[in-house]
């Protein structure tokens, strides 16, 4: 891409908002009020708004490789604080997506020099659940399973942080597991089961 013409796609983008609305930007200029906080993975084919066919204004948003939510990322930590404390979001979604080469590099016994301590955290849901995925004898079915269970997993660690804690005894808050199929271009509800989990958690993991 022409880094130069970066800058002629943003004048046609503003004249094309300003055409359907004068004071779009004006508006946008006064605050966000999103009901959608989306941490989804940094690959480059997976967008956040575009995919959900959402603007600007309606998703918070936080990338990294392989959407992952640890308890010691200051960042995932912060968007999560400032999403639910301030914003007041009603959903968190984690999005994960299939062909994602974080959770492939976590499959393979690489040494990935800065990489290895982010990508250990995939390896640590490969093995709490390595029975289910050692059965699976095609690689790509396993892949894609392990895709799944990260996002579950990191939908765990979302209801976990002390936060998401806290908001629930005072606000309603959901928290989603999605997977985009980059072959189909589908966004798939994993429908997990939120309440189960929680219910689960509160038992360990609860602060009040
Ligand atoms: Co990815």
């Amino acid at each position: 891409m022409d880094i130069k013409k970066i800058f002629d796609n943003n004048k046609s983008w503003v004249a094309e908002k300003l055409n359907r609305d004068k004071e779009y930007f004006q508006n946008l200029s006064k605050g966000q009020n999103p009901e959608i906080l989306y941490i989804g993975c940094s690959d480059s084919r997976v967008t956040a708004e575009e995919l959900m066919g959402a603007g600007p204004g309606e998703a918070f948003v936080h990338r990294n490789i392989a959407n992952m939510v640890s308890n010691l990322d200051l960042s995932a930590m912060s968007v999560i604080n400032y999403a639910v404390k301030f914003l007041e979001v009603k959903h968190i979604i984690v999005c994960g997506h299939y062909y994602c080469g974080g959770v492939k590099a976590a499959m393979m016994p690489e040494d990935l020099g800065i990489l290895n301590p982010w990508l250990r955290n995939i390896r640590d849901v490969y093995r709490m659940h390595k029975d289910e995925l050692n059965a699976i004898e095609d690689e790509d079915e396993k892949y894609n399973r392990l895709v799944e269970l990260n996002v579950q997993e990191q939908c765990v660690n979302v209801i976990k942080t002390p936060d998401v804690q806290r908001a629930l005894k005072r606000q309603a808050i959901t928290v989603h597991g999605w997977v985009f199929d980059i072959h189909s271009g589908k966004l798939i509800d994993l429908e997990i089961d939120f309440s189960g989990i929680l219910k689960e958690i509160q038992q360990i993991y609860r602060l009040h």
